[in-house]
């Protein structure tokens, strides 16, 4: 059986977990969807994030998909069990990912600060997650401004610095063990976010995921593996950033 996947996000963001999966050869084939006419949707409310979400399964729908990646926090966070209704295939989260790997790294009494976009956040779904695995310090701040900066790969170091004041400022980057990137665009920051937070491991799902979906899902490597990059605006930037990033 051929295996081909959709991997979505709301931007480029996704990009950061397709990397991952396409290096680890899960999929014959991959098709990425990037919603940039619609980027961001974090800030928006829950049910358009479930609309926007299942019209991107529709569309992914057109490429003979049979799993599907919601390489996106925030629809991980609320559109899991409508996309899961509408599919009659896998679809995979990268919530749980993001948890697993922080439980494969972190000692229980870490203070861990979680950062995602509103919807994220507020959905409080890593904060549940981490605590029933036993961690207690938990700091949950959601950070949506990241977003549009690695949209538009606005990496000014002022602009950088004046949004890690607006949202850190009551910090103290020292005392920060983990800082969990819960929204898939953070890893393109990571250099800022690991200088400013000198002793934190930085941790993303977009490296937990291939080892979730060899063992749940069952998903051997493949001899070769293609992935096409597609977006609802401006394809070419999408490309451009997928070269850069790969
Ligand atoms: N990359 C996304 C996430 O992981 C969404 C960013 C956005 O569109 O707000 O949440």
């Amino acid at each position: 059986m051929t295996f081909k996947a959709g991997i979505f996000d709301s931007g480029v963001g996704g990009l950061t977990v397709a990397k991952s999966i396409y290096q680890a050869k899960l999929f014959d084939e991959i098709i990425y969807f990037g919603d940039t006419a619609r980027v961001p949707y974090g800030s928006k409310n829950e049910s358009t994030i479930i609309r926007y979400s299942l019209e991107s399964l529709e569309f992914l729908k057109n490429f003979d998909i049979n799993f599907l990646i919601t390489a996106c926090n925030s629809v991980s966070s609320c559109a899991l069990p409508e996309l899961r209704k509408e599919a009659n295939f896998s679809v995979v989260g990268v919530i749980d990912a993001g948890i697993y790997a922080v439980t494969k790294q972190a000692k229980k009494d870490d203070t861990i600060l979680v950062i995602g976009t509103k919807a994220t956040i507020n959905s409080n779904l890593y904060k549940k997650g981490l605590e029933a695995k036993g961690y207690k310090n938990i700091i949950s701040i959601a950070t949506p401004l990241f977003v549009p900066i690695v949209e538009e790969e606005a990496y000014s170091p002022s602009l950088i610095k004046e949004t890690f004041k607006l949202y850190f400022d009551k910090l103290n980057p020292e005392e920060i063990d983990i800082v969990v990137l819960g929204c898939t665009h953070f890893p393109l920051l990571s250099s800022y976010l690991q200088k400013y937070f000198k002793n934190a491991k930085l941790i993303h799902s977009g490296e937990a995921i291939v080892e979730l979906l060899k063992k749940e899902y069952n998903l051997k490597e493949k001899q070769n593996s293609k992935i096409h990059f597609l977006a609802s605006e401006n394809p070419a930037h999408l490309k451009k950033v997928a070269q850069k990033w790969f």
